[in-house]
């Protein structure tokens, strides 16, 4: 695992941006793997930027780690709406390379099956960005869910659903399953540049990058992939 510390967000941000910008210079047909939450704003923010200054997003394919269930497209909390607002209806690229998981499919089993072959058909990802939660979930696959794992409808658990209820009116709002790609699903991908910043995600960092691989930390299953990146702000990297 490469792994570097950053002074702060804006640092992080430019990291992960770069390595973002340099894998679709390199490839301009790139697949990436996109994260939500509030890690990845300052990233979709400069990407948005290197558009303004020219970089082509007009072949790359993406997909998304997940989306609530329950949560229409252009319900202001769900995933499909944070991507458009923060990061596709700012660069050039094809609604249609976009990709999301549909979390109000009739069937979202076959939802869940279908989004694993559309990532297969078009190539695989060539890089996925992540997050981590507090409890180490990457994508919505919280502790315990199994390193074979594709794509799959989740439970989430007390403190995700804590966690993420400050987007929330109320946290009976916070919808508590979700479609999230899965942790095979997930270590597939060629490259991973995994993101995270302040203190409340210090000991899940630490877990991940120096604790036992273990389904306990999901993120901790990244120590076996061979191109990994973690980029963290001090506060984030303060147990390392
Ligand atoms: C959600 C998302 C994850 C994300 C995590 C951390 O649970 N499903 O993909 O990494 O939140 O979010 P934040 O960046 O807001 O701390």
């Amino acid at each position: 695992m490469n792994v570097i510390v950053v002074n702060n967000f804006n640092r992080m941000s430019e990291e992960a941006a770069k390595l973002l910008v340099a894998q679709v210079r390199t490839k301009p047909g790139s697949v990436l793997g996109l994260a939500t939450g509030s890690t990845p704003l300052g990233v979709y923010k400069l990407l948005a930027e290197y558009h303004q200054a020219g970089v082509d997003f007009s072949r790359v394919i993406t997909f998304n780690l997940d989306e609530y269930i329950g949560l229409a497209p252009d319900h202001p909390q769900s995933y499909r709406y944070y991507m458009e607002e923060n990061l596709f209806s700012k660069i050039n690229i094809k609604q249609e390379n976009t990709h999301v998981p549909s979390g109000i499919a009739p069937d979202l089993e076959a939802e869940c099956r279908r989004y694993e072959e559309a990532i297969r058909q078009a190539g695989g990802i060539d890089l996925q960005l992540l997050g981590i939660g507090s409890n180490g979930h990457i994508g919505f696959n919280e502790p315990g869910t199994p390193f074979d794992s594709t794509t799959q409808i989740v439970d989430l658990t007390e403190s995700t659903i804590r966690d993420n209820s400050r987007f929330f009116d109320s946290p009976d709002e916070v919808p508590t399953q979700a479609v999230s790609m899965g942790i095979k699903s997930i270590m597939q991908a060629k490259s991973i540049v995994l993101i995270a910043s302040g203190g409340s995600k210090a000991d899940a960092v630490c877990a991940a990058v120096h604790g036992p691989v273990t389904p306990e930390v999901p993120a901790s299953v990244l120590q076996l992939h061979p191109s990994v990146t973690i980029v963290v702000d001090q506060a984030a990297g303060g147990r390392l």
